[in-house]
């Protein structure tokens, strides 16, 4: 193809980590148009589809998802919070979705924070399993989970940080936020994230908006 791929969406901001990694975040944006390696699907325990990101998913991707879904459910029976399973991308420019079960809310104080931060711990580690170099999450737990995102954004950047530090082939990571004020809350929790003390000269990128 020549000329713009417009398919390719910039960052507004981006953590730049150590050994050549990196998180960005961008927004308002759909990540069914994402041509990282894998999309992160914000699932259900069933894994039969739903509606938000999950419809959205499935809709963009066609039934070769849901078949490996079915086959997924049928061998290892329903997906509990925090674990992850990767299946093909069918028609997006993707190659994987990663899907992934969110906590559903329930107030804060009953293990939700872990469940989130797992969420992003696996879809990492399943995307370097699977010699990926880059994959994109939304904001998982956020909408119909409840999640408060002002809460769910911290501990989605840390874990997920935290995963790259230790992934051979995941490069970077991005967050594709669909609504403004959702992409104001994890551009905020960036912001505020502590980078852990290093030789190397991590910081924070921004792009003028
Ligand atoms: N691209 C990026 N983000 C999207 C898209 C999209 N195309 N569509 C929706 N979103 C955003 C929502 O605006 C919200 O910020 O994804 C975030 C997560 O919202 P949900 O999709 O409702 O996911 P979650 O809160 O984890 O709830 C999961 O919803 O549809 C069901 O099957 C799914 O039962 C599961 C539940």
């Amino acid at each position: 193809m020549i000329g713009l791929d417009t398919r390719v969406q910039k960052f507004t901001i981006r953590l730049v980590l150590e050994r050549d990694r990196c998180v960005e975040f961008f927004g308002p944006g759909d990540i069914t148009r994402e041509t990282t390696g894998a999309i992160v699907n914000a699932a259900n325990s069933s894994l039969l589809g739903g509606g938000g990101v999950d419809g959205a998913i499935h809709r963009a991707g066609g039934s070769a998802i849901l078949a490996e879904c079915r086959n997924i459910v049928g061998r290892i029976g329903r997906l509990p919070a925090g674990k992850a399973v990767i299946t093909t991308g069918g028609r997006l420019a993707a190659k994987n979705v990663i899907h992934t079960v969110g906590p559903i809310y329930r107030g804060g104080e009953n293990g939700e924070a872990e469940e989130l931060a797992s969420c992003h711990r696996e879809s990492v580690r399943l995307a370097d399993e699977n010699s990926l170099e880059s994959l994109s999450f939304p904001a998982i737990s956020t909408g119909a989970f409840g999640y408060p995102v002002s809460e769910a954004a911290p501990i989605a950047i840390a874990s997920t940080v935290e995963a790259l530090a230790s992934a051979n082939s995941v490069k970077k990571v991005r967050f594709v936020l669909f609504d403004a004020a959702t992409l104001r809350a994890y551009e905020r929790a960036a912001e505020k994230f502590s980078f852990p003390k290093t030789a190397s000269p991590l910081g924070i990128e921004k792009v003028p908006s």
